[in-house]
């Protein structure tokens, strides 16, 4: 189920071969559709032999139905149509790339209780059936029910009203859908795989869409002075990189909107090492880059009219001769000193010195920085909501705001003096690690010592980048988190 569908759009009509969706709603369980790729008339047998009631993501399958050359014919419960806004009909497409296993050849009918389907509601349900079928296999080589190993990639077509419309509804998602994958993609990859020179390349490709990227070595980072940053990759035989990606697409003098993203390749701990158990996962320690990379090449894919600035810092935490240890002092590019009591919490470090640059360099008029930053969040939202904090109201309202419309869901922590206290150190400016209470908002806070007046917003996704729990939409261990919320935010907000 790996590989992802070719889509189009024609004119209505009903399939004549191949597999057909058609769609059905709560009062009216068979469409006309239905009832055109039926002429036997069967359905409603089956519905009735199966209580079918069109509740949303139900479906029921007839096989080779009588009197037509389709091999199967799907119909896709939608529940009640007024309920039905752009995630559901995304969720929908979901459940649909699901239904079809490997079929190759794929008619969706986008008419529903005979009304036709909306064209950016098509392109959601074309956009979720993407999502759905994404799958991390590269590396399978031997054929087995979930590789896509010899398969050849299904062709859906989505017979719709105005196909016109439908198609260019369906360019603009696709360019988000794309920048999900991406994020995907990297998340999934392991980190002998993809370490910082991966990582620049991935980045690298934006340039193709016309952004703008530029590289900052280890030369120029120690010119800067970033040495919190330096300090976290000093272990690794694999040097650190920082990777900007500029998109102008807005007017010429608006200042951008800058995303940060952590980009840790492997997380070991360091000195302050990790457990075993697990360690695996934290290949996955660079979703907040991939997260800002996906998002910038949404943004530019699909040619967004705003200015916006993708700054992410990519390191590895190894365990090394040259590794630091706890209690060493570093001093970060702000000139704040830094004492490292637990090499560990270096996701922080890397932020440091990536929003101290990005806010000294553009002025942006905000910034978000995404980081798979501590455990403790995990432990105090679960794996549906990513953290949030913010030293501005407004925009911790959009953020939230656009988590409901993408469902990628924030949850609002404080923040507060009493925290801040808790890093001040006895031998530097500030010390890593703050104790055990609180720990996600500990984190912030030290982050908060990195922005000066700029409206910021941390977003600490440790919780819902990786290790995804499987949902209509995703059924990889990344998922992506991010691109879709940020985009949503800035066509919201930020589009002129
Ligand atoms: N990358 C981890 C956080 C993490 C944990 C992400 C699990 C995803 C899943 C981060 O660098 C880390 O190790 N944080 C420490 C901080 C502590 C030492 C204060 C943590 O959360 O335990
Ligand atoms: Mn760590
Ligand atoms: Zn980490």
């Amino acid at each position: 189920m790996a590989v992802t569908p070719t889509i189009t759009f024609s004119r209505m009509g009903a399939p004549a071969k191949g597999t057909a969706i058609v769609l059905a709603t709560d009062g009216v369980v068979l469409s006309d559709a239905a009832k055109k790729c039926d002429p036997a008339g069967n359905l409603p047998r089956a519905v009735e032999a199966a209580d079918f009631r069109a509740k949303f993501g139900t479906s029921i399958e007839l096989l080779a139905p009588a009197g037509s050359q389709l091999q199967r014919l799907i119909v896709l419960g939608c529940g009640v149509v007024a309920d039905l806004d752009a995630y559901a009909w995304m969720r929908l497409g979901g459940a649909a790339a699901a239904l079809i296993r490997s079929a190759r050849d794929v008619g969706v009918v986008l008419d529903i209780s005979g009304s036709p389907v909306a064209p950016e509601y098509a392109a959601a349900f074309a956009a979720g059936m993407l999502l759905r079928s994404y799958g991390f296999d590269k590396y399978k080589t031997r054929i087995d029910a979930d590789a896509a190993v010899d398969k050849k990639p299904a062709r859906v077509n989505f017979l719709c009203a105005s196909p016109t419309a439908a198609r260019k509804a369906f360019a603009d998602v696709s360019a988000v859908t794309e920048g999900v994958l991406l994020a995907r993609d990297l998340v999934n990859e392991p980190a002998n795989t993809m370490g910082p020179v991966e990582m620049v390349d991935a980045a690298r490709s934006i340039g193709k869409l016309g952004a703008k990227i530029d590289v900052l070595t280890e030369k120029e980072m120690k010119k800067l002075g970033m040495g919190a940053l330096l300090g976290v990759a000093q272990g690794s035989s694999r040097p650190a990189r920082v990777v900007v990606v500029q998109w102008n697409g807005g007017r010429p003098k608006d200042k951008p909107v800058a995303f940060v993203g952590k980009g840790v390749v492997f997380d070991t701990g360091g000195n302050s090492m990790k457990s075993p158990a697990g360690m695996e996962d934290m290949k996955g320690d660079m979703g907040g880059a991939a997260a800002v990379i996906g998002l910038m090449h949404a943004l530019a894919a699909r040619k967004a009219k705003a200015n916006v600035v993708g700054v992410v810092g990519i390191v590895e935490n190894m365990v090394d001769g040259n590794a630091q240890r706890p209690g060493d002092i570093v001093r970060s590019m702000s000139g704040q000193t830094i004492e490292v009591m637990n090499t560990d919490a270096e996701g922080r470090l890397v932020l440091a010195d990536v929003l101290w640059y990005a806010d000294q360099r553009f002025e942006p008029r905000l910034m978000v920085d995404l980081a798979t930053l501590t455990g403790a969040v995990m432990v105090a939202l679960g794996q549906h909501h990513a953290g949030l904090f913010s030293n501005n109201e407004a925009l911790a309202a959009e953020l939230l705001a656009a988590g409901e419309v993408t469902q990628e869901r924030l949850w609002r922590l404080p923040m507060g003096p009493e925290f801040d206290k808790l890093i001040d150190s006895k031998n530097a400016d500030m010390k890593n690690v703050g104790g055990r209470f609180g720990g996600a908002i500990i984190a912030a806070q030290f982050l908060r010592r990195f922005v000066k007046n700029t409206p910021w917003a941390h977003l600490d996704i440790a919780g819902v980048a990786m290790s995804a729990p499987g949902s209509e939409i995703n059924q990889s261990w990344a998922s992506g988190f991010g691109v879709r919320l940020l985009d949503r935010f800035v066509r919201d907000n930020y589009e002129s």
